[in-house]
């Protein structure tokens, strides 16, 4: 038997040029490099500076993941973009990015599930290729967080980055069997409306007609998260017969080490298989796994059939995983 599977052809990511450290931001609100590294693992996040953008970062993410594939736009059929901090109310970010990229055909559009907005993308850009109606898929996450944050709050601003991370995906004619198969092999996506409040902007265009600024019940997410991420990453194993010892990589959404730590370990996940870069970028949200998956690709860690588990949860509350073999 011969189906469609979506298999990663490159991987892209970029960073503001700021980058800003917990001792800077220190001098600015009542906190410590000691208290962040200790309750959250960052120890550095990059802040977008004049003239960086959601679209100029997605953008660039765009253009390292089309190169690393060996692709240009012409090659795209669609171009989604998962953020929460478009450049405008509208048009999209991923409308802007397509122009920028010369692309004149196609599709492009964003979507808004907040830190799992990555994971949604892939989830969705697998049903278009799976279905058979395109064959190239670019998938950006990007956010900036720092435009909607408080900074005067010590709660939140020293919790968030930065960043865009994409990647191509690819419909390849595969066996049917998720033990050799490359592509994603199985994705899991969820969402609860009725924790909104507890992770959300206090605007947006309809309301206030503002963006409003990030608040958060950081114990309630806390609460929530590893449950939430452990269902997901259950359901994965439960549809592919995989376990925990089968993955080579799990690349969770980076928005704190406890978090991350906590859900391998319920999951019976070794250490040395988790990729961390939150100590480096912070929370990114809808980027922060491109951007961690770029990461470790680059430094040679992810290889060709490699099997890799993507997991994120965020606003909304939404939660999501993604199995899939390099
Ligand atoms: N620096 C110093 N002290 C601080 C800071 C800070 N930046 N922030 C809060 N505090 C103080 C509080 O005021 C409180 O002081 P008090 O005891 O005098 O009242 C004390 O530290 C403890 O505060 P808690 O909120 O109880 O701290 P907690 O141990 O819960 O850690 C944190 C807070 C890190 C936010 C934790 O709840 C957490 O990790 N939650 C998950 C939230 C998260 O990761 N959100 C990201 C977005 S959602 C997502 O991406 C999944």
């Amino acid at each position: 038997m011969t189906i469609k599977r979506s298999v990663v052809l490159g991987v892209g990511s970029a960073l503001p040029a700021r980058v800003v450290t917990n001792e800077e931001l220190a001098k600015k609100v009542d906190t410590s490099d000691e208290w962040i590294v200790q309750r959250t693992g960052i120890r550095q996040r990059y802040i977008a500076g004049e003239g960086e953008t959601s679209s100029t970062l997605g953008l660039k993410a765009a253009e390292a993941a089309l190169k690393d594939a060996g692709l240009t736009s012409a090659d795209l059929d669609l171009i989604i973009v998962a953020t929460t901090t478009p450049d405008l109310t509208f048009p999209s970010t991923a409308t802007q990015i397509q122009a920028r990229l010369g692309m004149t055909h196609g599709a492009a559009f964003d979507i808004q599930a907040v830190c799992s907005g990555f994971v949604y993308g892939v989830t969705i850009a697998d049903k278009f290729l799976t279905s058979g109606s395109h064959n190239r898929i670019l998938v950006i996450g990007v956010d900036t967080l720092s435009r909607i944050i408080d900074w005067n709050d010590r709660t939140t601003c020293v919790l968030f980055g930065d960043g865009a991370g994409a990647i191509v995906l690819e419909a390849q004619n595969q066996k049917g069997d998720v033990n050799t198969d490359r592509g994603v092999l199985t994705t899991h996506i969820r969402s609860d409306g009725r924790h909104g409040p507890k992770l959300c902007a206090t605007g947006g265009p309809s309301t206030t007609g503002t963006s409003g600024v990030l608040t958060m019940e950081g114990k309630e997410v806390f609460k929530h998260a590893v449950g939430m991420i452990t269902d997901v990453i259950t359901d994965a194993y439960a549809a592919t017969g995989f376990t925990s010892d089968d993955l080579d990589w799990f690349v969770p959404h980076q928005a704190n080490k406890r978090i991350i730590n906590s859900s391998a370990d319920k999951l019976g996940i070794a250490p040395e298989k988790v990729v961390i870069t939150v100590d480096r970028h912070g929370n990114t949200s809808a980027a922060s796994i491109p951007l961690a998956l770029a990461t470790a690709y680059g430094e040679g860690r992810i290889k060709k059939g490699d099997l890799v588990m993507l997991e994120a949860m965020g606003g909304g509350f939404t939660w999501a995983s993604a199995l899939l073999r390099w």
